[in-house]
This record gives structure tokens, C-alpha cells and sequence, in this order.
């Protein structure tokens, strides 16, 4: 079995460069547990690239990544870079380039509520206390993010800007399977989300998953709209398992669902490619308005430390471990001010979470 991996270390803009170290010790202690070794090499991405060569996915940030085993990303983006133009040279064109250049079309985002963390969830504690766990298996290398056309153009003498939304056949099949196959290995129950009374895209996404389903016949399938899913995560999260949907409606349901786990400071997210061993970071952004002041939140990056030692080093025994810590550190009233209620005395901030993470990553025993 292989022992050693390269992963490329990207922290990005804002937090990013502050979360990320965390996640990289969390990262290098938890593989170290399992006789892994993990080499890390960084590479711009963003607007810190864009400002230090012009673009922000240089050429040698997407060598980098290419010749990794995995890439651990923090955040890209900030009000500085707003107005750069062309639009593909802001921050967020670095994310798409990455995503792109590994193929890493399906983007899986576990959404669950730690139990001592439910009464901050933005729902009644009653409608999530006891658990609900939901894995959106989101479409991210297509769709309305990446079409052609998408420009400006006069027509009649005004501006129309214009994004096209398109999926091919193949592209809804891929990401469909990986979605049935993580509902295999869960509850076999699986919610596509779709638009199919309004959208093309979403008549073709209904037609192909139906077709996929056939090659799973123990899993229940429910097709739903995305302004019912908007909805139905609200009332009742607990009937969903795992939610398979496209690059948009993924992109705001599974921000919408975070909030049922009380911060979107605490979750992480893979995205998996069939050629490469995928992209790693948390959900959040670069939170410009808190970046530099140390208090950022890193758990959602700790816990992409644990999917890189799931996914990247076949070690599931890693993310245990990583997740349990970070469970025991939340237990015991550990909390960032992201998390914090009034009353709560054991605040942490960034470079604490970490140490507190690695500390007791270093005394556990496996
Ligand atoms: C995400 C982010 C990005 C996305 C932004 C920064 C372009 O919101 O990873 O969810 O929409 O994909
Ligand atoms: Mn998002």
C-alpha cells in the first residue's frame, strides 16, 4: 500500500490563509497515526495569484495540482477583485479552472448536526436534534457555471448578458452514479433535484437519472423540485439522505442546508474526479469581513484533512479520527466564535482550534 502523498496546499484569499495551515497540521498528525506521509507543496490561487502574476490559476499552480495526489484549497474571492476584468481572471475563475484541470465533477458535501451544536442550528432543535445527515452530491464541472455562450452583448441598443445552462447526457450520467453509490452505501434513498417544469437541462437530468436508477434497483429514488427542496429542508431535513442536484441548485441548497447544522464554518466538502484523487476544502468563503483577525473558524478544513485520508490515502480510519477529535473538542464546550452563545467561556481561535485538533489527534490511540 502506498505510504507517501503529495498534496497541493492552495490557501487562497482571506481565511483561506488562515484555515488552511490548520487543516495541513491536522492533515500531516492524523496521517503520521497511520505510518502516511504527507509531502505538501503551495501554489497560488485567486486573487493572491492574480495579483502576483496576473492570473488567478497560473501555469505553474496548475502543474502543481496536476502532479499531485490530491489538492487541499482554502477560499477564493474578496471585494478587492470584484470589478477585474475579464470576469475569468477574478478569484472565482481560479476555483473553476481547478475543478475543471482535475475533472473533479462531483462535489460532495456532508450536512449533519453535531449533537451538542443542534439548538444553534436556525431550526427548532426539535426538527434536528437526534441527527439528520445529508450528503449533496452537487454537479461541478458543468452546467450554468461553465456554458457557452456566456457574455455581454447590445441587443436593440441596451446590454443582455446572457449564461447558458447545458448537460450532456454523459456528464448527468457520471455524476448520477457516483450519487447512487454513495446511497448504496447509506440509507438507499436518494432525492435528485431538479427543475424539470421549467428547464430543458432538468428534463434531460430526470430522463438520464431515471435511466441511471435502473442499475441500482434498491435504491429508492424521489425526484423534486428545487424550489420544493428549498423548502422541504426547512421543514423536515430528517427525510433526506443523500441529495444528487446540478452545479447551481447544489451551490444554494447545500449552502441553505448548512445552516441547519448551525455554521457554515463546519463543514467540509470533496470533490472527486475519475482521473485524479480530487479537490478538497471547505464550503464557506473567504469571509473577507473577519479575514486577518485570526478568529476564523478551521474545523470545515480539519474535516477536509479527514476526507484527504479517506479519498486520497484510502485510510477511512483517518477521517474517524479526525472527525472524532473534532466531535470531542465540540463536546467538551470548545467552541469559535462562529459557534459561540452567550455564556460560553472556552473560546477558541484559529491557531487554538488547531492546536487543540493536533494535540489531541497526538494522544488518541488507534
Ligand atoms: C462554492 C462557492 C463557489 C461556487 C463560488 C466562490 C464561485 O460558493 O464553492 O460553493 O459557487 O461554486
Ligand atoms: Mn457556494
Amino acid at each position: 500500500m502506498k505510504k507517501s502523498y503529495k498534496i497541493a496546499v492552495l490557501p487562497g484569499d482571506g481565511i483561506g490563509v488562515e484555515i488552511i495551515p490548520q487543516g495541513v497540521r491536522a492533515l500531516k498528525a492524523a496521517a503520521a497515526k497511520f505510518g502516511i506521509e504527507i509531502e505538501t507543496e503551495e501554489g497560488l490561487i485567486g486573487g493572491a495569484a492574480y495579483d502576483a502574476t496576473g492570473s488567478p490559476f497560473p501555469e505553474e499552480t496548475a502543474k502543481l495540482c496536476a502532479a499531485a495526489d490530491g489538492v487541499f484549497l482554502g477560499a477564493v474571492g474578496g471585494p478587492k477583485w470584484d470589478h477585474v476584468e475579464p470576469s475569468s481572471n477574478r478569484p472565482e475563475g481560479g476555483l473553476f479552472a481547478v475543478r475543471k484541470l482535475l475533472g473533479a465533477y462531483a462535489n460532495l458535501r456532508p450536512v449533519f448536526v453535531f449533537d451538542t451544536l443542534a439548538e444553534n442550528a436556525a431550526l427548532k432543535t426539535e426538527r434536528v436534534a437526534g441527527g439528520f445527515d445529508i450528503i449533496f452530491v452537487r454537479e461541478l464541472t458543468s452546467g450554468i457555471y461553465f456554458g457557452k455562450p456566456k457574455e455581454r452583448r447590445e441587443v436593440n441598443g441596451e446590454i443582455v448578458a446572457v449564461d447558458t445552462c447545458a448537460y450532456s447526457v454523459s456528464e448527468i450520467k457520471r455524476v448520477a452514479h457516483k450519487a447512487f453509490k454513495q446511497a448504496m452505501m447509506r440509507k438507499k434513498l436518494l432525492h435528485s433535484v431538479d427543475k424539470a417544469n421549467a428547464m430543458e437541462t432538468s428534463r434531460l437530468w430526470r430522463e438520464t437519472v431515471a435511466e441511471v436508477a435502473k442499475e441500482y434497483p434498491e435504491v429508492t429514488l424521489i425526484n423534486m423540485y428545487s424550489d420544493n427542496c428549498a423548502m422541504q429542508l426547512l421543514r423536515d431535513p430528517k427525510q433526506f439522505d443523500v441529495i444528487l442536484t446540478d452545479n447551481l441548485f447544489g451551490d444554494i441548497l447545500s449552502d441553505e442546508a448548512s445552516m441547519l447544522s448551525g455554521s457554515l464554518g463546519l463543514l467540509p466538502s470533496a470533490s472527486l474526479s475519475d482521473t485524479h484523487g480530487g479537490l478538497y476544502e471547505p464550503i464557506h468563503g473567504s469571509a473577507p469581513d473577519i479575514a486577518g483577525k485570526g478568529i476564523a473558524n478551521p474545523l470545515a478544513t480539519i474535516l477536509c484533512a479527514g476526507l484527504i485520508l479517506r479519498n486520497v490515502c484510502n485510510c477511512p480510519k483517518g477521517d474517524e479520527l479526525v472527525f472524532g477529535v473534532v466531535k470531542s473538542i465540540l463536546d467538551d464546550g470548545y467552541r469559535t466564535i462562529d459557534i459561540a452563545k452567550e455564556g460560553d467561556t472556552k473560546i477558541l481561535n484559529c491557531k487554538e482550534a488547531g492546536d487543540l485538533v493536533v494535540e489531541r489527534i497526538n494522544a488518541a490511540t488507534v
